[in-house]
């Protein structure tokens, strides 16, 4: 009767989705619990790569049934595209294996017209959102004029809140950011074609979820985005507008905390983000290059959802002991170590110096983290391509010392270590290994 829930404890990015592939095997039910489409997960099965954007990676396994819990925000466009790709596969996406919570909040065409008006006027202080109308979306949910998921299932009331949802997004498109309005009967008549085909998915996903806990099932709590996108503990503003954190698994699914076993962090072995904002351990040029591939490769570091190349740098453990504190982390699991393969060092960084003085803790206060200079440990890398390692023997010395240091340093327990994009290419240690 446990729930697991898997977070990002970098800006996102960090593998989520094939982690979750990988433990949606033992789970009976995979949720995802906050933000939309602005979250790509990769997973690869059988050299077949499929690309998510609201639905749980779980929806690979044929006996795992997948929630979109409260906590999302969620295009009906994007959801019903989705459905019908995985169901050309032969992915069965029917409302016996997929559900959608009554209390998740649609997004819409106006959403997404505010986001990029409301991007464009901020100009060089930018977010570089995903213009995916999830900023908006949140922002109707916390004023409380937001359109939840259950309207799809009365088509009069529908209607009606449609009306009066665009009617104001277009009073503030057209006289404050001085864009196009959206066209009302257009988005009406499309959103009376998506609540005929997405209202049988409609669940109670409190209720759905404590009755699978009361019949002994498992749920893996799915993260999108990350740690440090959060909106309470990441970088404000530069961060989405929804809490990815542990916490927000449990407001995002309607479940209380008695239930939550694992709390699993997947942090790459060095760090990326997209969207602007300070990064301390950031890398230009070719170094960078080095670590971002060249956009040849579906997993070299180029944004899922937008394309964009993502920024990259090394490991950040003052990020990483930020990370296992707001979400309570039990346990680490290490991606894309097979990408440091052939460095001559690898930097760690374990501190930031500002103004003269160490940090230990990662400052909430923008200004000063911009201002901080990384402070390294530098390890010895290895020239050995690990692609084919499975078990910690395998690995050579010095890709083992990393892990070790990782851990002994966050003082959290590796469990896992991915060497590759496909499913089989995880090196799986026991926590007694890397136990500090
Ligand atoms: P929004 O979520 O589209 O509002 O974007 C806010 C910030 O979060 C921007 O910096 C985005 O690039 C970033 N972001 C949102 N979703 C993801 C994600 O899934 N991975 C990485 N960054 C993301």
């Amino acid at each position: 009767m446990p729930l697991d829930i898997i977070i990002g404890a970098q800006w996102g990015d960090e593998g989520k989705g094939r982690i979750t592939d990988l433990l949606a095997a033992q789970a009976d039910i995979v949720a995802r619990y906050s933000g939309g489409d602005n979250a790509g997960h990769t997973v690869t099965v059988a050299g077949e790569i499929f690309k998510l954007h609201l639905i749980p990676s779980g929806i690979i396994h044929e006996g795992v049934t997948c929630l979109i819990g409260n906590g999302v925000v969620v295009n009906p466009a994007v959801l019903l595209k989705e459905i019908d790709a995985l169901t050309a596969r032969g992915v069965d996406v029917t409302p016996s294996r997929l559900k959608l919570s009554r209390n998740a909040h649609l997004i819409t065409p106006a959403h997404i017209a505010l986001d990029a008006a409301s991007e464009q006027a901020r100009g060089k202080a930018a977010i570089g959102t995903t213009k995916r109308g999830i900023g908006p979306a949140y922002t109707d949910k916390t004023a409380r004029v937001g359109l939840r998921a259950g309207l799809l299932a009365d088509e009069a009331y529908l209607i009606e809140a449609l009306r009066t949802h665009i009617q104001a997004k277009n009073e503030l498109l057209t006289r404050i950011y001085g864009v196009e309005p959206v066209a009302e009967t257009a988005v009406i008549t499309q959103y009376i074609e998506y609540a005929r085909r997405l209202s049988p998915y409609l669940v109670d996903s409190s209720v759905f979820l404590d009755n699978a806990l009361r019949n002994g099932r498992t749920i893996l709590a799915e993260g999108a985005q990350g740690t440090f996108l959060d909106l309470d503990h990441g970088t404000y503003p530069f961060v989405t507008s929804s809490n990815p954190i542990a916490g927000g698994a449990l407001t995002g699914l309607g479940i209380g905390p008695k239930h939550v076993r694992h709390v699993i962090g997947v942090t790459k072995a060095f760090t990326s983000r997209v969207g602007s904002g300070p990064f301390p351990t950031e890398l230009e040029g070719e170094p960078a290059l080095r670590l971002r591939g060249t956009g040849a490769n579906p997993w070299d570091e180029y944004g899922t959802t937008t394309g964009r190349p993502r920024r990259v740098g090394w490991l950040d453990l003052v990020m990483l002991q930020h990370a296992i504190r707001v979400n309570g982390l039990t346990e680490l699991v290490l991606t894309k170590l097979d990408i440091l393969s052939g460095l001559s060092e690898i930097p760690v960084c374990t501190a930031y110096e500002y103004k003269g003085q160490q940090l230990k803790h990662y400052p909430s206060d923008l200004r000063i983290l911009a201002d901080c200079q990384p402070v390294y440990t530098v390890l010895p890398g290895w020239q050995e391509e690990i692609t084919q390692a499975r078990e910690w023997a395998d690995l050579p010395e010095n890709a083992r010392q990393y892990i070790l240091f990782v851990a002994k340093t966050a003082e959290i327990p590796v469990t896992m270590a991915s060497v590759g994009p496909g499913r089989q290419q995880i090196v799986t240690l026991s926590p007694a290994i890397t136990r500090h």
